[in-house]
């Protein structure tokens, strides 16, 4: 007999919240001294949710970085989100408590390969998912994120041939949202394609009632079977919105934090996959508050970038910041 990993279910938090930790208040004293901004992303884990001054999607994060005032950024996150962060705001210094946290899709996507596919047809106009290097960047002609990916196709000439790099699903998903036809490159994210329709049956027969919100770079088959898709800062507005007690979170565990902080109340469950309850993406994992520690205190690993790339890369990123407003 088969046996499945159970989902991981999380009840609402006690009123009052958890106090910060020695090594909480360390960090929160090292960021004033060191005049430093901590951005995190959805997917950190709590105790770095915790330290942060803003804790948002891709999208919400660059607007962040584009905008800070302080001397450095602390960017827990991964790679292409901290060269993003250089790339709107090179004067900063910018630090990754990890240099190792990179992203698969980033990596499917490498720019030489889409140096030459623009080689073979010059009509192509590249539509660039946020989740890939500044190279790639420095080549595409506008960037999306899964926040505003509908919105910012629709704005590309009706005459272009569009090529949308590097996650086919996230691809797949705007196509169908705005019905123009593109071309898909071939990557995809490791993590949210582990989902499956079997285990989100078993999950919703498990919590009869419950609603299903999934990420966009999840399959089209899960993505069918969702009440909602979108980018994991939607999600907290959309699980606020909505009447239902529970909630399946088809996306990165970390999520689950920030719901159930900002969703008083609610039951959140974790989706699990058909391998494990767990769907840690290893890269982002790999930031420890001890690591965001040491890098505030030694001023690195620090993202450093060729400033010729750096400035090609900033066209299609403004583009995308001034289009999405
Ligand atoms: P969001 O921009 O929706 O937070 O997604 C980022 C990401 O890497 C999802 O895997
Ligand atoms: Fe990349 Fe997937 Fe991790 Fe997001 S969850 S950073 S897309 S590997």
């Amino acid at each position: 007999m088969i046996t499945y990993p159970s989902a991981s279910i999380f009840p609402p938090l006690p009123v009052g919240g958890t106090p910060l930790s020695d090594l909480q208040k360390e960090v929160i004293a090292l960021k004033k001294a060191k005049d430093a901004l901590i951005l995190a992303h959805n997917y950190q884990c709590e105790d770095i949710q915790g330290i942060a001054d803003f804790v948002g999607d891709s999208l919400g994060l660059a607007y962040k970085a584009a905008e800070a005032k302080q001397s450095t950024i602390v960017f827990c996150g991964v790679h292409f989100m901290a060269e993003t962060a250089k790339i709107v705001n090179p004067t900063r210094r910018v630090l990754l408590p990890d240099m190792a946290a990179g992203c698969s899709l980033a990596d499917s996507c490498p720019a030489e390969k889409l140096a030459a596919a623009k080689a073979a047809d010059p009509s192509l106009y590249v539509v660039a998912y946020i989740n890939c290097s500044a190279a790639v960047k420095a080549i595409s002609d506008v960037i999306v994120t899964s926040g505003n990916a509908s919105k910012i196709v629709s704005r590309v000439p009706a005459d272009r041939n569009i090529l949308f790099v590097p996650d086919q699903n996230l691809g797949r998903w705007v196509s169908g949202k705005t019905g123009r036809a593109m071309q898909l490159w071939p990557g995809n994210c490791y993590a949210h394609v582990q989902f499956t329709p079997g285990a989100l049956i078993r999950t919703k027969a498990a919590h009869p009632g419950a609603l299903v919100v999934a990420h966009p770079e999840c399959t089209e088959a899960v993505r069918e079977m969702a009440d909602m898709v979108c980018s994991t800062e939607l999600m907290v507005g959309w699980c606020k919105q909505q009447t239902a007690q529970t909630i399946i979170i088809t996306t990165e565990s970390g999520m689950i934090h920030r719901l159930r902080k900002e969703v008083p109340g609610k039951t959140f469950v974790s989706a699990p996959t058909d391998r494990c309850s767990c769907n840690d993406c290893k890269f982002m994992k790999m930031n420890t508050l001890t690591k965001v520690r040491d890098c505030l205190r030694d001023g690195s690993p620090e993202i450093l970038m060729d400033e010729k790339m750096r400035v090609a890369a900033e066209i299609p990123l403004r583009r995308m910041l001034e289009w999405s407003k």
